[in-house]
């Protein structure tokens, strides 16, 4: 992406002129009904059929540019296009359909694709927040709102769910997805498909869902983002694909390849992925794009000789779209003439993007009617859905002494400290930030608006936070959120100060730090977890002055608190909050919601640790054993906070765990049920984890591996029996030794609790 630098001013020029020009409102008076994607393909010429394999660049990209160089409005006017990305003001959407439409030989509209990951005016929480709900529900509402606006200013397809299972901190772009765990994270895929794309079909309050990056970037070396991964296919079939898999049996119309080399393929020209796995073991029928400017990239990596063999290397292992890098456009029909690729095959490849635009209703409807946008933009209903997801997202990771809730009748006076104590754009990350934001309610506001006047509510900012390499995105025109400015000499010195004296005249402090949110996503990995830039001096000096603290993070990946984890009494996870971030963290703090948010990742103490996850294998030294102190001499090797943990305001036993049989035939199923109390004085939720382990098989098998999970609320007192099933898909694992899908008759545990380490422990055993 580095290479897709833009020229800010020719932008800033281009969009300008189209103000200026397109003033008047395209309406569906020139729609028409949706042909028959067969009758279109006749039609077709070989050099409109690529030009549908092709997405263009909405913005000035220097490979597009020297391959192709013709303006895109040209070639859509000669020949159409599949796709053109990033562009979602409705007036340049209209005007670039409009040629499409009206100028074009055969009208094919154009489909307009964004990254609409969290929101696109009403900013939910990020992935790896709306992960920590283990809400699917929830999150499915959620990605119905994204798709209504989204689609009300012409965006039709968007390119999520990530679905890239992380185990490493270091890696930026651990935030853009649902963690560590491929039950989790199936579960998450799965309903985020069908929030942006509705039950099926998709209709016009719906947009085309993209499942990426297909597959295995999160397991990029060192965490360093883009870097080769290497993945034996055991990990691939257990760990990294299943995610892929909800997604595409749940409909999700289009994937993603990747950027980087799996296992010394890129992954945007392997066929193992691309052909053995989705289309052949899947019978994926969707279409395939590349990531941006990755077709090109196969050049880069040392894969493909020049662009002919690049444009022939992703074609040919089943990938049907071109994002940005004009490759295709340059070098397929030439290989049609010389009988390299056949007119068969393109004709395959160019049958699914026309019966999406079908299935979206593009003919029909190919303009966005301005008129729709604000009332659909401006729903009240869908800012309380973004504040609910805060309070459902946030991880309650510390609470000694029972700090937390805030009684807002006690306090008189209240420190908000941090370099995210006032941040705005900072809390929707770096995708939320892409779009059109909602005005976003920042943690001081948000505390300022629960407390009314009564209460004296100071903020000190504290030492400004800065990547030490800047971001390649902050040149982007789009991408709004900056930087915090560099301080003046002394600035930061003034400002601890600051910060101290306004700790000390307060009865309680907020400490917000973290993340600003170009430290995480995209082109953001880092070697430490470290707070940086002055913050954990921050954090001790307010400390040390004796005042409670509760410290907020704001980040994309955990930070190594292990500080904190020991001398501040409270620590709440916010993740990025989105846009009623502000609004929902008050509601913790203060106890209107009571959080109930779960990690979705092994939390590290020290980046020393990464990766880490809880379902690795169990060794010959095992980590339950009686004598077992930790596999480092310098720390434990356990995390500091398990995957799966939260606490809440109240508490939860957990008894009674029952298995409808000891002994199960391979190929039926089993039903667990387990007694769950809320123990305490007030209503709350929590996540209700069932874990198991093999004990033996072809081969070694996780220590832990989730397989059920339900979000439970009770009022206090009140206890529910909770239901999980066991059956051949939660049983099944891709065996190394057998190169398959086995089930195998072995003696199984199931634990249930509220993390993995739960205690609740039953047995059974599997039969022929
Ligand atoms: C990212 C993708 C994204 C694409 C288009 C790439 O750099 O890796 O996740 O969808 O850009 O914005």
């Amino acid at each position: 992406m580095k290479s897709f630098r833009l020229s800010i001013i020719s932008t800033i020029v281009r969009f300008a002129s189209v103000f200026l020009i397109f003033e008047f409102i395209l309406f569906d008076s020139n729609a028409q009904t949706a042909p028959h994607a067969g009758d279109l393909l006749r039609q077709m010429t070989i050099e409109e059929k690529i030009a549908q394999l092709s997405q263009l660049p909405g913005f000035p990209v220097p490979e597009y540019t020297q391959q192709v160089g013709t303006p895109i409005d040209e070639i859509i006017r000669k020949y159409g296009a599949g796709s053109v990305l990033w562009v979602s003001d409705p007036k340049e959407i209209n005007r670039l359909q409009h040629i499409a439409v009206e100028e074009s030989r055969l009208h094919i509209p154009i489909l307009f694709g964004l990254d609409v990951v969290d929101g696109y005016h009403t900013i939910f929480p990020a992935p790896i927040a709306m992960a920590s709900s283990w809400d699917p529900e929830m999150v499915e509402h959620a990605q119905a709102v994204a798709a209504r606006e989204a689609r009300a200013v012409g965006i039709a397809w968007t390119f999520a769910p990530m679905v890239d299972v992380a185990r490493d901190a270091r890696w930026g772009r651990m935030v853009e997805g649902a963690g560590e765990d491929p039950f989790l994270g199936a579960a998450m895929a799965r309903a985020q498909v069908l929030g942006f794309q509705g039950r099926q079909p998709v209709d016009s309050e719906h947009v085309l869902a993209c499942v990426k990056h297909f597959a295995g970037y999160g397991a990029a070396d060192g965490g360093r983002d883009y870097d080769s991964s290497y993945i034996p296919e055991e990990l691939m079939w257990n760990v990294y694909l299943p995610p892929f898999k909800a997604a595409a049996d749940a409909g999700v119309a289009t994937f993603m390849s990747a950027y980087m080399d799996l296992n010394d393929v890129p992954a945007t020209g392997n066929p193992w992925l691309l052909h053995d796995v989705l289309r052949e073991a899947w019978n994926y029928k969707g279409f395939v794009v590349s990531d941006a400017n990755a077709v090109h990239s196969l050049i880069t990596h040392g894969y493909a000789r020049d662009g002919d063999d690049a444009a022939y290397k992703a074609f040919s292992v089943g990938l049907n779209m071109d994002m940005a890098s004009g490759t295709y456009l340059k070098y397929l029909a030439g290989q049609v003439r010389q009988g390299r690729v056949s007119a068969q095959q393109i004709d395959e490849a160019v049958l699914p993007i026309l019966e999406a635009k079908i299935r979206l209703g593009l003919f029909e409807h190919p303009y966005v009617d301005e008129s729709r946008i604000d009332p659909v933009l401006n729903s009240a209903e869908s800012q309380s859905l973004a504040r609910t997801a805060v309070q459902c997202s946030v991880v309650l990771l510390r609470n000694e002494g029972k700090i937390l809730p805030l009684d807002k009748n006690r306090i008189k006076s209240i420190a908000v400290i941090g370099p995210l104590g006032d941040a705005d754009l900072d809390l929707l990350g770096l995708w939320g930030a892409l779009n059109k934001p909602a005005p976003t309610v920042s943690i001081l506001q948000g505390i300022k608006n629960k407390l009314g006047t009564g209460v004296r509510v100071e903020f000190a900012h504290g030492p400004n936070i800065r990547r030490d390499i800047p971001s390649v995105f902050e040149d982007y025109p789009m991408i709004t959120v900056k930087e915090q400015p560099k301080q003046a000499p002394g600035g930061a010195k003034r400002a601890l100060d600051e910060a101290v004296a306004t700790a000390r005249r307060s009865d309680v402090v907020v400490l917000a730090l973290g993340e600003i949110a170009l430290m995480s996503g995209e082109a953001a990995s880092r070697s430490s977890l470290k707070l940086s830039g002055g913050q954990e001096e921050l954090l001790e000096a307010v400390s040390a002055t004796g005042k409670p603290v509760v410290l907020v993070l704001v980040n994309g990946r955990p930070l190594d608190v292990s500080w904190a984890a020991d001398h501040v009494p409270a620590i709440v996870e916010a993740w990025y909050p989105g846009n009623q971030g502000g609004n929902g963290v008050a509601d913790v703090l203060f106890g209107d919601a009571n959080p109930a948010g779960h990690l979705p990742v092994s939390w590290p103490r020290t980046s020393g640790q990464v990766p880490l996850y809880y379902n690795h294998n169990r060794t010959q030294a095992p980590e339950d054993a009686p004598d077992f102190t930790s596999r480092y001499w310098d720390i434990s090797s356990q995390p500091l906070y398990p995957f799966g943990f939260g606490l809440s305001y109240t508490t939860f036993s957990f008894e009674n765990l029952k298995l409808s049989q000891s002994e199960a035939k391979i190929g039926s199923s089993l039903d667990v049920s387990v007694d769950v109390t809320n123990t305490g004085s007030r209503a709350g939720a929590t996540v209700v984890q069932l874990y198991i382990h093999q004990r033996a098989g072809s081969a070694s098998r996780p220590v832990r591996e989730l397989k059920g999970f339900q979000r439970v609320h009770l009022e206090a007192g009140a206890k529910y029996a909770v239901q999980f099933r066991l059956g051949p898909k939660e049983l099944q694992y891709w065996s190394p030794s057998a190169k398959k899908w086995v089930i195998e008759p072995e003696q199984f545990d199931v634990w249930v609790g509220e993390d993995s380490t739960a205690g609740l422990h039953g047995e059974f055993r599997l039969i022929q």
